[in-house]
């Protein structure tokens, strides 16, 4: 089953081409998404009253649920609140207010999600879930269930269900805008446009970042801290980086918004200590470099993940990562391929079982 592959989690980083494409056929039409298990429960009226939308996640997944908090947001002119499963069901208050819940569970298992799920219901919220899993405790227990269709995702580190999830929820937003008519609807058109480019976008930066994302976890195995940093989209997607270090590699990695590092955690920056910079946001790209200034001026080893054609980035950095360019929403994607490729090779490097790290397991069906 591993064929050239020496692990499942490679295996499955290089299949997510492949799992994004999967995800979005028969989906894309010219003008829109095309969700019709979304049909039968939601008309425009029902999409047009909701007034807040709660998504509900644990781990990886509640991860892509915060940068479908930011589409939707954009999209749809909702709010929209991002929230661990496990807190949900302890601390949600239940509003009057018409509310959406969106559940995301790449193995519709996860029973801290599944207690969320019924704290919806209870709380007369309907309830649409996003999962990989096919007749999952989640899909049958939902109201609505939109399937990614990443195949089976057998290494405990998530890649290839995170990025299908993050795709099903830009589908989603995209659906929702278009039955709501929201303030984003104008840009829905190159978001389309760009979602059809993503499989290939995705195959080139796993060809453009691999060997050079090899490289740098040879130089960085034994450094026992190591910082992401980004802002907006980009800080969403420094806490997946961390994440995916923390448990495959071991390393005490962190992730911050570019902008607080000089409010507490500058002082943990030394000479040497890696620091990777997340630079796809152009709209805030001037205060990145501030930032990497910054941390540059105190000794780090700063590592850009920019796309190509950014010449600013690599006047300030010392080595600069660069992948294709792509809508600024679907950026994420993209450069969380090196932070999913650089866990894999330090902990291959640093002779973890990438595939079965510690104390972790893959489907976690207690509280
Ligand atoms: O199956 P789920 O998406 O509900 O799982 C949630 C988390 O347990 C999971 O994403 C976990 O954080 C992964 N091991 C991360 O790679």
């Amino acid at each position: 089953i591993l064929n050239e592959y020496q692990h499942y989690m490679m295996k499955e980083i290089f299949e997510q081409p492949k799992a994004i494409e999967e995800t979005l056929l028969g989906r894309l039409t010219p003008h829109g998404v095309n969700l019709p298990e979304l049909e039968s429960i939601w008309d425009e009226e029902s999409v047009k009253r909701l007034r807040k939308i709660y998504i509900v996640a644990s781990g990886t997944s509640y991860h892509s649920g915060l940068l479908g908090k930011k589409v939707i947001e954009q999209f749809l002119g909702i709010p929209v609140e991002a929230t661990f499963s496990s807190e949900f069901t302890y601390n949600h208050q239940p509003s009057n207010e018409p509310s959406l819940v969106i559940v995301l569970s790449q193995s519709g298992e996860t029973a801290d999600t599944l207690s969320a799920l019924r704290q919806a219901k209870q709380s007369g919220c309907p309830v649409i879930a996003i999962t990989n899993t096919a007749g999952s405790s989640i899909a049958r227990k939902a109201d609505s269930t939109i399937y990614t269709k990443a195949g089976p995702e057998l290494a405990v580190a998530s890649t290839k269900a995170y990025t299908s999830q993050i795709v099903a929820l830009i589908l989603l937003s995209i659906w929702l805008a278009k039955k709501g008519d929201g303030p984003g609807t104008s840009h829905i058109r190159s978001l389309v446009d760009s979602l059809e480019c993503l499989p290939g976008d995705v195959e080139s930066t796993l060809i453009m970042t691999q060997e050079a994302i090899d490289q740098f976890a040879q130089i960085t195995y034994d450094q026992d801290h190591l910082f992401l940093i980004g802002r907006g989209l980009d800080y969403v997607l420094a806490l997946e980086g961390a994440l995916k270090l923390q448990e495959v590699a071991y390393i005490h990695a962190d992730a911050y918004a570019a902008g607080e590092m000089k409010h507490g955690t500058m002082a943990l920056i030394t000479p040497g200590v890696p620091v990777i910079a997340l630079a796809t946001q152009e709209s805030v790209l001037d205060k990145l470099i501030s930032n990497i200034k910054e941390v540059k001026a105190r000794g780090a080893f700063v590592v850009g993940i920019s796309t190509i054609g950014d010449d600013l980035i690599g006047e300030v950095v010392d080595q600069v990562l660069f992948i294709p360019s792509t809508h600024p929403l679907l950026m994420p994607i993209l450069a969380a391929i090196p932070l999913q490729l650089l866990a894999y090779y330090s902990g291959t490097v640093r002779g973890h079982d990438v595939d079965r790290p510690r104390n972790l397991a893959k489907s976690l069906t207690v509280e």
